[in-house]
């Protein structure tokens, strides 16, 4: 596969209207340990993979201070500070308490201090896109979404964004501040939020798939996602993603890795353009699977 692969080619959104981006993205919650706990196995490729973003054209990464935690967010700084021409969005509202546990914490003031020590590790003054990670069952919403409203007027953030919400939420919270990206489970055979991806288009809101790269039973050998992805000298995951990146132009995947051949081989989906046929077929088989 030729090294020259570009995420420009997936072509740039811009998020708030006033951040552009290369639609393809880098999800750096594989940075981590096992459980999304601790360090990573392989803290050197770790590192090499991150180095590889700028000149993979990768420009927008999404990351959390729960990723490890904190492990994410200071590698990112290490290796990528001071982060030139690149977006770095982060998230904070969960707490952890070993490896694979996750638990929303979305007390007003634990939200100033998660963006507090995000802006801290990254070694920002400002964080270009902060993600409430989960809205918190057990605190009223709205005091939620008006501690974010008052970090925004603060200027800690610039842009909000929501996760794992539904129509109603992104709703709620656009009375406090605007919401300009939305990052919910989407892919192929997960397609449970479709209906918050047409709001999300409708409203120009940027839609952040997480686990963009799952494919279940169609990345089975002899399936027709591998048929298609040999047909144009790709992996599987290229094809997932390409199917993403046509469904909506407000989708922005975030495909993670802790590895640079992985990650060439994810950002050949960017310049993958899959034929209308090819695109329906994903989809019904997609549908099918989920
Ligand atoms: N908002 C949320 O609640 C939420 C939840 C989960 C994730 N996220 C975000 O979404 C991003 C992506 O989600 P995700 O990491 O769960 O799913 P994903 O990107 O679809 O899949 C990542 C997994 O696929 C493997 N992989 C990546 N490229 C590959 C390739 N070319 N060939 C074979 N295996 C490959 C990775 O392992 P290797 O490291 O070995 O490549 C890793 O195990 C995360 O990094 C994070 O930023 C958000």
């Amino acid at each position: 596969m030729s090294q020259s692969v570009s995420a420009a080619a997936s072509g740039q959104f811009k998020i708030g209207g006033d951040l552009p981006v290369n639609r393809l993205g880098y999800g750096a919650m594989r940075i981590t340990g096992k459980g999304i706990w601790g360090e990573p196995a392989d803290p050197a490729a770790a590192r090499a993979t991150l180095a590889r973003l700028p000149e993979l054209g990768i420009n927008f990464i999404d990351t959390a201070d729960s990723y490890g935690p904190f492990v994410s967010e200071d590698l990112i700084r290490e290796v990528l500070h001071p982060y030139s021409g690149l977006v770095i969005a982060t998230k904070g509202g969960l707490t952890r308490h070993g490896p694979d546990i996750w638990a929303p914490l979305g007390r007003p003031e634990y939200l100033r201090q998660c963006v507090l020590m995000s802006l801290r590790r990254l070694r920002l003054e400002r964080i270009d896109l902060w993600q409430l990670h989960r809205i918190d069952p057990k605190v009223p919403r709205d005091e939620q979404f008006e501690v974010i409203a008052q970090m925004q007027r603060e200027g800690l953030i610039r842009h909000v964004g929501l996760s794992e919400v539904a129509v109603a939420d992104i709703e709620a919270a656009q009375k406090f501040f605007p919401v300009v990206t939305v990052q919910n489970r989407y892919n192929l055979v997960d397609r449970t939020s479709e209906a918050v991806l047409d709001y999300c288009e409708q409203n120009g809101i940027g839609f952040i798939p997480w686990y963009p790269l799952a494919a279940g039973d169609l990345a089975k050998p002899g399936s027709v996602l591998s048929q298609i992805a040999e047909r144009h000298g790709v992996k599987n995951g290229a094809v997932a993603l390409a199917w993403l990146l046509k469904r909506a132009k407000v989708m922005l995947p975030i495909p993670g890795t802790g590895s640079v051949q992985h990650l060439i081989e994810n950002v050949a989906g960017a310049g993958l353009a899959l034929d209308d046929a090819e695109f329906a077929e994903l989809d019904r088989q997609g549908r099918k699977a989920g």
